[in-house]
């Protein structure tokens, strides 16, 4: 039985790639659908190329309605039959309905150590704080903007002379890793909530995920 996934992008899609690259034909692991709210979106190549189903769902065509481009997309997804929904650099706030439709089972990967810089410019809001560590966290989704329960967190220390290039690149470098990770984890079934306490998450730990 296969461990179905979808990934919504907004942009270049690296992190897809690394899941296209990691998990995607592994261990039941299939990246089944790539959506996107932008038909530009370099992910959607990527996922093509992959030869992964991918769909535009811009707002613009619902008449700037997101709430509407969100049902769409939710009955999209889930005509899919989901396991997971990977949110990899996806820009646009989803409506609580869309979040509360696929809640526990949907999960974001965000440039900063959580709850540390939510929100856009999480990097450049780190280095003009003036943080020695930085880092990278996995999180579930909930209603609000990066608020959800931590999955996955890496922190790594920044040199003295840091800017936002190269910052970016070592978060990438993590995220690459992490957010694969964190989607072998949930395929092996080794992820869940704490029924003592929804914010914390546990994860089994093994040695061969
Ligand atoms: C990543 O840094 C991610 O943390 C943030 O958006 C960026 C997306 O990069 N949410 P990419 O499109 O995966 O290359």
């Amino acid at each position: 039985m296969s461990f179905r996934v979808a990934v919504l992008v907004s942009g270049e899609g690296s992190n897809l790639q690394a899941i296209l690259d990691k998990v995607h034909g592994r261990g039941g692991v299939e990246v089944v659908c790539v959506g996107s709210n932008r038909a530009t979106a370099r992910g959607l190549e990527r996922a093509q190329a992959a030869g992964v189903e991918t769909a535009v769902f811009d707002a613009a065509e619902h008449g700037g309605d997101r709430a509407e481009r969100d049902r769409v997309l939710g009955d999209w997804l889930d005509a899919h039959g989901l396991d997971l929904v990977v949110l990899a650099g996806f820009m646009e706030i989803l409506s609580p309905e869309f979040i509360r439709r696929f809640q526990g089972r949907i999960i974001n990967v965000h440039p900063s150590l959580l709850p540390a810089f939510r929100g856009i410019h999480a990097i450049e809001q780190a280095l003009e704080h003036g943080v020695r560590v930085a880092g990278v966290t996995v999180h579930f989704v909930d209603e609000g903007v990066d608020s959800g329960p931590i999955i996955l967190q890496q922190a790594f220390e920044l040199p003295y002379s840091a800017d936002v290039e190269a910052t970016e690149e070592s978060v990438h470098a993590i995220e690459h890793e992490l957010l694969p990770r964190a989607v072998r984890l949930f395929a092996s079934g080794a992820v869940r909530i704490d029924p003592e306490n929804p914010r914390r998450v546990l994860i089994e730990e093994r040695a061969d995920v």
